[in-house]
């Protein structure tokens, strides 16, 4: 058996219609709803338990995924009342952001765009809150103390001057806009500095020559210049994470977007097509894409990267050519289709998530991380399936990235 299936038989395949797609949306939007009077205050934890979030305080990486799930809610609400509630809940955990960056509480990483993009910019894009300006910016200005101007990068995780910590990874591609939307809010170009050095350094090194992109690049402490790959969450040092791929995949259309630079479109085509060569028949990707069909009794498949490339895809397609844009549109569609029909959670008591199947973290015998959510609902999975179903409902959607 082929572990993946061909381009030509993936343009075969069915894509969702508009009744899908707003089916598909009305679900979530319940899913929500139902979540309220749990998690008003409280934030889920980054995946669940046996398809279960449980309540947490704002304190991981992934908190803003599920205030974005609450703003993609009040957008796509069906009645003013819901839209009143979605907006009562969604004001509640600005604040809780606001006071997290105020008293700088687990704020010592990149993931500064991850938390205050979905929450707070989409806040103030949506409702003009000012508590949600203020905390993004000051979010924002975090973010810059993470720069390393003589690598021209920023360092994803641990302390600044610790020598093993000199690195970037792929995933901050999606930290990057809240630098953006800070000098569009200032006016200062300093975070627009920072953010295209590290865009720029990024993209130097992380696509390899097959297309396939490294997770982490390590650079010299002695010298901050580039000195290898290596995965933390990927199967190992050398294969392709899918989550990796796909934040590549979005992360260059976001790039491009905001930079203008062509040979981002080239690196948005390589790391694409080499995640489309790695889909398994039901187009939903293992956790890493080495895996294909035939390894389901071992390994996980990972939800959320299905869900993060149709959004690069829909993202990218509003800069491409027509009929390019439209190819990236209709692969969106199929991968939507695909994971309404076979992963999407239809029923509350399966699941208070969004997207079954997702796989936050696997431990290998070549990789550093730590089992985490393994095959369960992950919440930025939730989260880009929303926005996904939004960017096809509303083509001309406002972005919060
Ligand atoms: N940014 C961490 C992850 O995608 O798991």
């Amino acid at each position: 058996m082929e572990k993946w299936i061909t381009i030509q038989e993936i343009e075969q395949y069915p894509e969702v219609d508009e009744k899908q797609q707003e089916e598909a949306m009305a679900q979530c939007v319940d899913q929500v709803k139902q979540n309220l009077p749990a998690f008003e205050t409280h934030f889920p934890a980054a995946n669940s338990e046996n398809n279960f979030y449980t309540p947490g305080i704002n304190t991981d990486w992934t908190s803003g995924f599920w205030t974005g799930e609450v703003w993609l809610a009040y957008e796509n609400a069906e009645n003013e009342e819901d839209r009143r509630l979605f907006k009562e809940a969604g004001d509640k955990q600005v604040s809780s952001f606001l006071e997290r960056i105020n008293i700088k509480h687990y704020v010592d990483h990149h993931d500064l765009g991850f938390l205050y993009t979905p929450s707070c910019v989409s806040a103030y894009k949506l409702t003009g809150s000012q508590e949600a300006r203020e905390a993004a910016l000051k979010a924002a200005d975090q973010l810059m103390t993470r720069y390393r101007p003589t690598g021209k990068y920023i360092q994803a995780w641990g302390e600044m001057d610790t020598p093993e910590n000199h690195r970037l990874i792929i995933d901050c591609l999606l930290n990057i806009p809240l630098l953006y939307w800070a000098t569009e809010i200032t006016g200062e170009s300093r975070y627009k500095e920072v953010a295209e050095n590290h865009i720029h350094t990024t993209m130097k090194y992380i696509v390899r020559e097959d297309d396939s992109t490294w997770h982490t690049i390590m650079f010299d402490p002695e010298t901050d210049r580039f000195s290898h790959g290596a995965t933390c969450q990927g199967y190992k040092d050398s294969s392709a994470w899918a989550r990796g791929q796909t934040w590549g995949i979005y992360g260059t259309a976001i790039a491009y977007k905001n930079t203008g630079r062509a040979e981002y479109l080239d690196y948005f085509r390589r790391v694409s097509g080499y995640f489309l060569k790695h889909l398994p028949k039901d187009l939903c990707p293992f956790w890493d894409l080495g895996f294909g069909d035939g390894d389901e009794a071992e390994q996980p498949r990972d939800s959320s990267s299905g869900a993060i490339a149709a959004c690069g895809f829909l993202e990218m397609s509003k800069y491409l050519p027509k009929e390019e844009a439209q190819y990236y549109q209709a692969l969106a569609r199929k991968l939507a289709f695909a994971l309404i029909k076979n992963y999407q959670v239809k029923d509350f008591s399966v699941s208070n998530g969004q997207l079954l199947h997702g796989t936050y973290a696997k431990k290998t015998p070549y990789n550093t991380c730590a089992n985490s959510g393994v095959d369960e609902c992950v919440i930025w999975g939730d989260y880009f399936f929303m926005e996904m179903l939004t960017r096809l409902i509303k083509p001309d959607w406002n972005m919060y990235w």
